[in-house]
C-alpha cells in the first residue's frame, strides 16, 4: 500500500542535552538499533511520497549513520523549538500533501498505531499514569482545544493524564499557515509545534485526539533513564512475540534481543540470554543460561550450554556447544560435533562427530570427521606476522597438551602423542610424537637436610 500524498517529517535536530552524552540523542540505541532508525523504518513502512529528516546538532554524523536512506535533509541551524524545526522542512512539502510529524527520540510507535490516525488533522495521544514532562491535551469531546507544555501548565492542567505523543498529522497548507503565526512567548522561549493546535481550533478546524491503546508507544527518551525504560518496553514486546509464536522462555524478562532473532519450533531461550545482530535458530535449538550469540545460524537440534559466547557461528546439524565455549567468526560445526568448556575457536571447520571437549584453541583449522582433539590442544596459527592453516584429517586423535605449529597437516587416522609439539606433517595412521623419552632413575636419592 502506498500513500501518494503522505509526507513524513522526522525531527532530529536537538542535541539531547538531558542525555549527558557526546553521542547525538537520536543515535542512541534501543534493541540494538538507533532510535532514529526505528522511526525511519516505521516511516518507510507507510510508503509515503517523501520523508524529510530535520537535522542540526552533529548533522554530518547523523547523515553518515543514515547514508543508505533516501530522505530529504532539512537543516535547522539553531534549535528554536519543534515548531521551528517543522518549518525548516516545509520547503520540501507539496501543496496537496498530508504532513505527518514523527520524533526521532520516540522509537516505539509502529505503523499500525499511525494507521489509526485517519482524520485530516489529528494528534496521537496517550493516557499515562505519570504524565510528567509531556505536553497535556486540553480535550473537548474528542477535539483538542490546545496542548499545554509541562513547563507552561497550571496546577489543574498538570493533573491531566492525556498527553501529546508529539505525533501530529495535518494538511500541508493549513500547517504552513499556522507555523508562520507561531511565537516563542512561553516559559522556554521556543517555537512550539504544539501551539498550532490552538490556532486550528480558532480557525474552526480543530485537531482530533486519537488515543493509542498501548500508552507506552508514545514514550520518548530525553534522558538515560527514559532510554532504559524504552529498552525494557521494547524487549517486553519482542519477548511477547516470541512466546506467542511458541518459543519457550522460562524467564522472558531476562532475555535481550538487539537485532533480528528468527526462531523455529520448540526453541528454548533460557534465563539471561543475549542476542545481537542477525541470529537464526532452527527447530529445537536450545540456548543455555548466560549465553550470548551474535550473527549465528544454528541448525536444528543444536544445544548451546550455559555461559557460551558465539559470534558468526554456523552449525549444519545438531551439535553441542559449551558450557563456557568461546566461538568466534568463521566457526562451522557439522552434525554430531561437540565443543566443550573453555574451547576457543576462530575460522575453524569441524567435521561430523568430531570433538574438542575441553581447554583448546583452534584457529584457522580444518578438522575432518570423527576427530578427537585432546584437552589443551593448541593450533599455533600465528608467527607474529602471518596466519597459517592446520589441517586435521578424518579419524585423527590429537593427544592432550599438543601444539600443532601451522602450516601443518595431521593425516587421516593419525595419533599424536600427548604433549607433542608438531612442526612437520604427521602421516596417516601412524603414531607421531615429539617429546623426550620418559625414564626413571632407580638409584636416585632424595636430598637430605644438611
Ligand atoms: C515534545 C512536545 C510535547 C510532547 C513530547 C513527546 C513540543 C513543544 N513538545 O516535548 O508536547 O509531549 O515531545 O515526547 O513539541 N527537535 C528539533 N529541533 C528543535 C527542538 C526539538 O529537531 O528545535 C527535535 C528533537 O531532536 C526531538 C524532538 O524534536 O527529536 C522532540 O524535542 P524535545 O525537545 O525532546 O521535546 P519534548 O520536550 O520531549
Ligand atoms: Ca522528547
Amino acid at each position: 500500500m502506498s500513500n501518494p500524498n503522505l509526507h513524513i517529517i522526522i525531527l532530529a535536530a536537538g542535541a539531547g542535552t538531558r542525555m549527558h552524552s557526546d553521542k547525538l540523542k537520536v543515535l542512541h540505541e534501543v534493541a540494538g538499533r538507533s532510535m532514529i532508525q526505528h522511526v525511519l523504518n516505521t516511516a518507510k513502512s507507510l510508503n509515503p511520497a517523501q520523508i524529510t529528516v530535520v537535522c542540526g546538532h552533529q548533522k554530518e554524523t547523523l547523515k553518515q549513520a543514515l547514508t543508505s536512506e533516501s530522505v530529504n535533509w532539512a537543516e535547522q541551524t539553531e534549535q528554536l523549538g519543534t515548531g521551528h524545526a517543522v518549518q525548516q522542512a516545509m520547503s520540501f512539502v507539496q501543496k496537496n500533501e498530508s504532513v505527518l510529524v514523527l520524533y526521532g527520540d520516540a522509537p516505539l510507535v509502529e505503523a499500525e498505531d499511525l494507521q489509526t490516525m485517519q482524520s485530516e488533522a489529528c494528534v496521537l495521544t496517550a493516557h499515562l499514569d505519570d504524565p510528567t514532562g509531556y505536553g497535556r491535551i486540553i480535550n473537548q469531546d474528542g477535539l483538542i482545544a490546545a496542548i499545554v507544555e509541562q513547563k507552561d501548565a497550571n496546577q489543574d492542567q498538570l493533573e491531566i493524564q492525556e498527553v501529546n505523543s508529539g505525533i501530529i498529522k495535518a494538511p500541508a497548507e493549513d500547517l504552513r499557515r499556522w507555523l508562520q503565526q507561531l511565537d516563542n512567548n512561553n516559559s522556554q522561549g521556543e517555537y512550539y509545534l504544539t501551539d498550532v493546535i490552538a490556532m486550528a481550533t480558532e480557525d474552526g478546524k480543530p485537531f482530533q485526539a486519537v488515543q493509542a491503546d498501548q500508552a507506552d508507544i508514545v514514550k520518548g527518551a530525553n534522558d538515560m533513564r527514559q532510554l532504559a525504560d524504552l529498552e525494557a518496553i521494547y524487549q517486553r514486546r519482542l519477548a511477547g512475540r516470541l512466546l506467542q509464536q511458541g518459543v519457550r522462555m522460562p524467564r522472558p524478562e531476562t532475555v535481550d534481543i538487539r537485532g533480528e532473532l528468527n526462531c523455529g519450533r520448540d526453541v528454548v531461550l533460557d534465563k539471561n540470554t543475549l542476542f545481537v545482530g542477525d541470529n537464526r535458530l532452527a527447530e529445537g535449538v536450545q540456548i543455555g543460561a548466560f549465553s550470548m550469540l551474535e550473527n549465528c545460524d544454528l541448525a536444528a537440534g543444536t544445544v548451546v550450554e550455559p555461559h557460551s559466547m558465539l559470534s558468526g557461528v554456523k552449525t549444519s546439524g545438531a551439535c553441542t556447544i559449551g558450557p563456557f565455549a568461546r566461538l568466534r567468526p568463521g566457526t562451522e560445526l557439522a552434525q554430531g560435533s561437540k565443543v566443550g568448556n573453555f574451547v576457543e575457536m576462530k575460522k575453524a571447520k569441524v567435521g561430523e562427530n568430531s570433538k574438542a571437549s575441553h581447554l583448546s584453541y583452534l584457529g584457522d583449522a580444518e578438522i575432518g570427521d570423527n576427530v578427537n582433539i585432546g584437552a589443551g590442544t593448541i593450533t599455533c596459527n600465528y608467527d607474529g606476522v602471518n596466519k597459517f592453516t592446520t589441517v586435521i584429517k578424518e579419524g585423527a586423535f590429537i593427544g592432550s597438551d599438543s601444539q600443532l605449529v601451522a602450516p601443518v597437516t595431521i593425516g587421516a587416522g593419525a595419533t599424536i602423542g600427548a604433549g607433542s609439539t608438531i612442526t612437520k606433517d604427521a602421516p596417516d595412521n601412524q603414531l607421531t610424537l615429539s617429546r623426550s623419552r620418559q625414564r626413571s632413575v632407580a638409584d636416585w636419592q632424595k636430598p637430605s637436610k644438611k
